[in-house]
């Protein structure tokens, strides 16, 4: 048996006292849901948690998708019809886009199958089952292994516990730690790669308010796509192929027509990311004092850039959508946790409960679990510089300049040539970077790059050590007198890498000077720099420090459930399927502050500033909102649009399916209030509140305003009290 079912004291009484938020911190895997069912019910659940994970028949989980890597959706329609958030297809659709044809401004709605749009690289990914298999590990693992020995030891213990589920099948399957390694899960996964394309809406529906509206409440974004998966004709996975068909699921979610009800019950299923519900006070400290505040200055530098470039024409804004809406997205998002973790008092919160911990582990006899506290000051205190150059490495080189990134796809022909040229293999591997070039280029401005370079550069340095700082960074002194914004000026102007036809000129024939001309060239030369840097001086002693610092955490994990037993504990998020629930609510997130529930298309009208970047709206949904044509799916005169509920939830909980007590669809998931950010960190039920668009606005959009009922008749609708009336749509008045 796991740690974390280890649970006694039930807050029943909060969910009966009116005005008190029935919200609930946690998120509870879905094996696991028997042994809160009964918290479940009292809360509002109507249905068993077999209906919800079961092993025997068809069940909800069986409708959560992982959608590529790192977003959620859900199975709506018999024949593989999938959605999830705008944002969450916003690579694919952006990639369906140019200038000619482009689907983020207009939308876009497949009339037949045959429309649909392939998404190379794109997968659907089920969980066909997860079991705790800490029995078959942990007590194994002999003590005093380094942590390398002890992934050593892991992986080889999992191999045949894989095995064994997986042979014979098309499954796969991993065995993953949770709660810092204190017990280990198999989860074993269906993949599809053949996942099309079938309706977005504009980006005036599913992206609006932009960056300005995004992080906050009230909203009023129509944020969700479909997607359809196909499969082989015997129903099973099959390579992206024009003779797949569309898959057969297992389980359809029905959607409630009634939508979401206030104060109703809600739960939501999906993949949540990553959380870190258990710090100690050093890891807060240095995010709240180092680590937010240097990510958040980095960034702000480039949106500065990249905003600016967005607006002056029609061509970067498509450029650099999807890059622009992932550097802020993280952006906005710690500057809400800062400021939440501040008002939470989150710091000395961790400080009072490490000195209980530590009294109560004195008064247990258990001088091992009070000593892993200041062992994990330490391992904070020696880390510090390395993880601050590793967060200063993944901000510039994956958030920065992209020619740092660009410039390493060459890494082979620079450092492996001797190799690759005694195989004669030179020439093919020049070809293969110069097929991949085009994507690159597609979306790539040597200006706004340049910008990027330059606007960073400074603040990188500012932070980062010298004994850690790249050696060609040498060169800004040395050769242009610490002028930084010389030193860039000087490397693309000289660089092959800032254009298509200078790298086609170098590789093509690829001989020996073309190998030289990329050894020499300066962006290169400068990408290396940063990548040996960071693989030779950080890397290395930023993972033993880490080691560290998981090996204290596991230790301390378990002593917090072993010395407050009363306390109940969820381990942290690790993208594998999860439960939350609480109700439809809203919330009071500061003083003389009040958020409501839910948003109408009366707000969306209230924003509309035409010809806005984030706020202009598309004719035809002013149009239906001036005549009311909301059909089946609005609500005395209004249509509801977006709407909170107290659910835990964190990245990666983007496009799950919020639902009702009885497993019906009420809404999707796409982001949480400002205020609610730090949740990731620590939880506050009378603040945290996730935002989920109503699924009624969504029907909405697919029949009144893209006019694509269509997709209608593949869904199951459902209305009123239980059991429900199956309601045929499009309903057409
Ligand atoms: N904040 C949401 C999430 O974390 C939505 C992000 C996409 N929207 C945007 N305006 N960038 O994914
Ligand atoms: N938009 C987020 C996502 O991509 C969900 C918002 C959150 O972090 O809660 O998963």
């Amino acid at each position: 048996m796991t740690l974390f079912l280890l649970r006694r004291c039930i807050p029943i009484l909060l969910v009966l006292i009116p005005g008190v938020a029935s919200a609930h911190e946690g998120m509870w895997l879905p094996t696991l849901l028997k042994s809160i069912e009964g918290d479940l019910r009292t809360a509002g659940l109507r249905i068993t948690a077999e209906d919800i994970y079961s092993l025997n028949q068809g069940s909800i989980k069986d409708a959560i998708v992982l959608f590529g890597g790192g977003c959620t959706a859900e199975v709506i329609g018999e024949q593989g019809l999938i959605m999830t958030n705008h944002h969450c297809g916003f690579s694919q659709i952006q990639r369906h886009s140019s200038v000619e044809r482009d689907l983020l401004k207009d939308g876009f709605w497949a009339a037949g199958r045959s429309d649909e749009l392939g998404n190379e690289g794109l997968t659907a990914t089920f969980v066909v089952r997860m079991e705790d298999v800490t029995d078959r590990i942990v007590p194994q693992l002999t003590p005093g292994l380094s942590e390398a020995q002890l992934r050593e030891a892991v992986a080889r213990l999992s191999e045949p516990i894989v095995r064994e589920a997986v042979d014979g099948t098309h499954h796969a399957a991993v065995v993953r730690p949770f709660n810092y390694g204190n017990s280990y899960y198999i989860i074993v996964t269906e993949t599809f790669r053949d996942v099309r394309l079938v309706g977005a809406p504009p980006s005036a529906i599913g992206k609006f308010g932009g960056d300005t509206d995004n992080w906050m409440w009230p909203r009023h974004t129509g944020d969700f796509s479909l997607f359809r998966i196909y499969a082989g004709p015997d129903n099973k996975p099959a390579d992206p192929s024009p003779a797949n068909i569309p898959w057969t699921p297992r389980y359809v979610l029905p959607i409630a027509l009634d939508g979401p009800q206030e104060g109703g019950f809600a739960m939501i299923f999906g993949f949540p990311g990553s959380t870190q519900r258990y710090l100690t006070s050093y890891a807060v400290r240095h995010i709240q004092e180092v680590q937010d505040p240097m990510r958040i200055a980095m960034r702000r530098a480039s949106l500065e850039v990249i905003d600016q470039a967005m607006r002056s024409s029609d061509r970067t804004r498509i450029q650099y959508a999807a890059k622009q809406a992932s550097i802020s997205n993280a952006y906005k998002k710690w500057i809400g946790e800062l400021r939440g973790i501040k008002e939470l008092g989150t710091l000395a919160g961790k400080v009072a409960y490490e000195e209980r911990y530590i009294a109560r582990a004195r008064a247990a006899g258990k001088e091992d679990l009070a000593a892993v506290l200041p062992q994990l000051e330490a391992a904070y205190g020696q880390v510090a510089p390395y993880a601050i150059a590793r967060d200063l490495f993944v901000e510039m080189v994956f958030y920065g300049p992209e020619v740092l990134r660009f410039a390493d796809r060459f890494r082979v022909l620079v450092e492996d040539l001797d190799k690759l040229q005694a195989s004669g293999g030179a020439q093919a591997e020049a070809d293969k970077q110069l097929a991949a070039m085009a994507a690159f280029y597609k979306d790539f401005d040597v200006e706004v790059d340049k910008r990027v370079f330059k606007a960073l550069l400074p603040i990188y340095r500012e932070h980062l050590g010298p004994e850690l700082q790249p050696g060609v960074l040498d060169e800004i002194d040395k050769r242009f007198r610490g002028n930084m914004d010389a030193w860039v000026d000087d490397l693309y102007a000289r660089s092959a890498l800032v254009s298509p036809e200078k790298m086609e000129k170098l590789l093509k024939p690829f001989n020996a000077r073309s190998a030289k001309a990329l050894q020499a060239d300066p962006l290169i030369r400068v990408s290396r720099s940063f990548f040996r840097n960071f693989l030779e001086e950080v890397r290395p002693a930023h993972a033993t420090l880490s080691d560290s610092i998981e090996a204290g955490m596991r230790t301390y994990v378990s002593g917090m459930m072993e010395l407050f037993p009363e306390v109940t504990y969820w381990p942290d998020a690790n993208s594998t399927l999860r439960l939350s629930y609480g109700s439809v609510e809203g919330s009071e997130p500061r003083d003389a502050v009040v958020y409501g529930t839910f948003t109408t298309l009366d707000g969306v009208m209230d924003k509309y500033i035409p010809g806005d970047p984030e706020f202009d709206l598309p004719q035809r949904l002013i149009d239906l909102h001036a005549a009311k044509d909301y059909g089946a799916y609005g609500v005395d005169g209004t249509m509801p649009v977006c709407f909170t509920s107290s659910l835990h939830t964190t990245g990666g909980n983007s496009g799950s399916p919020v639902l009702n007590g009885h497993g019906e669809l009420i809404g999707i998931n796409f982001d949480r209030s400002w205020e609610s950010t730090m949740s990731d960190i620590q939880f506050d039920p009378a603040k945290c509140r996730n935002i989920s668009m109503d699924v009624r606005y969504i029907l909405f959009i697919i029949d009144k305003y893209a006019g694509a009922a269509h997709l209608l008749e593949e869904m199951r609708v459902v209305k009123g009290t239980h059991p429900p009336r199956t309601i045929p749509l499009p309903i057409h008045r």
